[in-house]
């Protein structure tokens, strides 16, 4: 089974990953580093272009019919038994990106697309099966713990379980409204 762990990026997805695929003995798949290796990947300047249909192909290739959890906020366009999404107050993002540096605009973009569930929609256009789980206050282990759960409650959507409306005040500050 092919299990995709997508997200904003900074929402957690790489050290859930990490822990279910070592609680399910599933190898553990970083698209970055996949695309890296597989040539599918661009830099351009610090960050990594990946073209999703070469993703989707490759993945194909190398793990149908293997075990994984694939990790990476473009996973869902690979052909994944089960997405998980996972979501985080935007007001979480904001903090952590900011730790790592990201400059005003790169910031902006990922709590916006947070803010408005661009992961979440993506995914549902891609994968009928796609698991929601907010990690909002919560552990890495807790939330693996509740991806498990719902794993093995053979659950086919679960989706809609955040509204970050009421967090737009709480991280206006970060957008960039109107533009740069
Ligand atoms: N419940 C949680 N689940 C996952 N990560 C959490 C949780 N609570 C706090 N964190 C922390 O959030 C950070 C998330 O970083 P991580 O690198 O896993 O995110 P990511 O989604 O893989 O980011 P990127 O898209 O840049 O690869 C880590 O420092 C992690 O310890
Ligand atoms: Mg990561």
């Amino acid at each position: 089974m092919i299990i995709s762990v997508s997200g904003t990026p900074g929402v957690g997805k790489t050290t859930v990953s990490k822990l279910l695929s070592e609680r399910l003995g599933y190898e553990y798949v970083s698209v970055k580093e996949l695309a890296l290796s597989k040539g599918i990947g661009e830099r351009v300047s610090d960050e990594i272009e990946i073209d999703v249909d070469e993703l989707a192909r490759v993945v194909r290739e190398e793990f149908s019919g293997r075990n994984v959890v694939l990790d990476g906020h473009l996973s869902h366009f690979a052909p994944a038994d089960v997405v998980i999404v996972l979501r985080a107050h935007p007001k979480l993002i904001a903090e952590r990106l900011k730790v790592r540096g990201y400059h005003k605009k790169k910031l902006a973009e990922n709590v916006e697309a947070e803010l408005v569930d661009v992961i979440l929609v993506e995914a549902l256009e891609e994968n009928e099966r796609v698991l929601e789980v907010d990690t909002t206050g919560k552990t890495p282990e807790e939330v693996v713990e509740e991806i498990l759960t719902l794993l093995k409650s053979g659950a086919k959507k679960r989706v809609g379980i955040v509204d970050w409306s009421e967090a737009y005040d709480e991280v206006v500050q970060y957008l960039m409204l109107g533009g740069d």
